[in-house]
């Protein structure tokens, strides 16, 4: 019998919230958790916060004080979930190291929608993207090594490479040119909604993160790294949270909020290797299938509208965390020159006149990016890049040598 979320019966509401010493989870071993566990847990954290800030928003935009008040309910248990979940993440894992996790989150689940998306366009945009983050892994690794003595291979496992991607010099826009088209819900697939939701959360966590983190370092360069890598998340955040469809009301946005927890964590429960988090994950379903339910409820209420036309009873496809060196080795080749242009994507050798691309490289780049000094730093103090290679030189021919 395969699991559906419109007739699963969840954890009732009053039984969600609990005591402090439940939501003080018992962080895990940084030498010994499964790479993909924690890159889970970053993944979902990034859900909870954007469970918060969503039913903060909701709120701001009702005026109705029952609604006020039931979002506020389901709001407090999305709270103690993103704080039993962060939690997890241990005093002994540096910034640096959860970094790493945050960009192996990155590199990983986009290269996996990449595979799964069944609309070309959202699929172009997946391809476009993957490549940043998986450059951004190559820096901070570089970093690591240099400040921390530590291999970035240790926090990754045997998953995921480490070398050059888009250079990240060469990722900064203009605003402009990181709007995508919009998607229209009423055409969108299920499995689009779900890759789409799940990258808006993650992408801007990891903004949030080096907004807040990045000045915990203490060298400039490192300080430098995060503010470059830390603006070019704000662009990941544009881009990916403009293929949304606009139109959609504030309760079809909570029931589709609601629908994606409940959609991950039922992923996840069933792929975790960590009996402990999959317990997590499993009381989280519970949880979720709760909060579904009543948004379901309330938008039938309010809006009169059935959430069993919007969202199918079987979840679309499970996202998977798994190594996809292959994968992004062929991106790689075939599409590490290109930028943004509007909504399209061309190569930088095919930009219009008028375009906007060189101007804002120069404003942000003049004086040198943080990004590249890094790797300068690093050939200077050890006379080599730091890289993690799983199957051969690297494929594009630019990229193979250190700058
Ligand atoms: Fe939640
Ligand atoms: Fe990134
Ligand atoms: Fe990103
Ligand atoms: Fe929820």
């Amino acid at each position: 019998m395969s699991f559906n979320p419109f007739k699963e019966k969840g954890i009732p509401i009053e039984n969600q919230v609990t005591n402090w010493s439940n939501l003080n989870s018992k962080p895990f071993n940084k030498n010994e958790v499964h790479p993909y566990t924690r890159c889970r847990g970053i993944l979902m954290n990034g859900i909870e916060v954007e469970a918060a800030i969503f039913l903060h928003q909701f709120a701001r935009h009702t005026n109705d004080p029952d609604v006020k008040k039931d979002l506020a309910l389901t709001r407090r248990v999305e709270q103690q979930q993103q704080k039993a979940i962060n939690w997890l993440i241990p005093g002994d894992q540096s910034v640096l190291e959860t970094t790493i996790g945050y960009e192996q989150v990155a590199v990983d689940l986009t290269a996996w929608m990449c595979q799964n998306e069944p609309d070309p366009y959202v699929k172009q945009v997946f391809d476009f993207g993957l490549l940043e983050d998986f450059d951004h892994l190559y820096r901070y690794a570089n970093l690591l090594e240099m400040k921390q003595g530590i291999k970035a291979e240790k926090l990754v496992g045997k998953y995921t490479e480490i070398m050059p991607g888009r250079p990240t010099a060469e990722e900064h826009r203009h605003p402009y040119d990181d709007v995508r088209k919009p998607g229209d819900k009423k055409k969108m697939s299920p499995q689009t909604l779900m890759n789409v939701l799940t990258l808006v959360a993650g992408e801007q966590q990891t903004m949030n993160f080096y907004m807040n983190v990045g000045n915990t370092l203490e060298d400039m360069i490192g300080r430098g790294l995060y503010l470059e890598i830390g603006m070019v998340e704000e662009q990941h955040v544009t881009q990916y949270e403009s293929l949304l469809d606009p139109k959609a009301s504030w309760f079809e946005m909570l029931v589709m909020h609601e629908y994606n927890e409940c959609y991950l964590y039922h992923s996840f429960m069933e792929q975790e290797v960590d009996p402990a988090a999959k317990q997590l994950w499993q009381t989280c379903l519970g949880m979720e299938l709760t909060h579904f339910k009543m948004a379901c409820d309330l938008m039938k209420k309010y809006e009169k509208m059935d959430a069993q036309e919007m969202l199918p009873a079987a979840f679309p496809k499970p996202i998977v965390f798994q190594s996809n060196v292959d994968y992004v080795r062929q991106v790689l080749a075939n599409q590490v020159e290109l930028t943004a242009q509007g909504t399209d994507f061309v190569p930088k050798t095919k930009l219009a006149k008028d375009s906007k691309y060189p101007q804002y490289q120069k404003t942000v780049n003049t004086g040198g990016a943080p990004s590249d000094q890094v790797i300068m730093e690093h050939v200077k103090k050890q006379g080599k890049d730091y890289r993690y290679l799983l199957k051969g030189e690297h494929p594009v021919e630019r990229l193979r040598e250190a700058a």
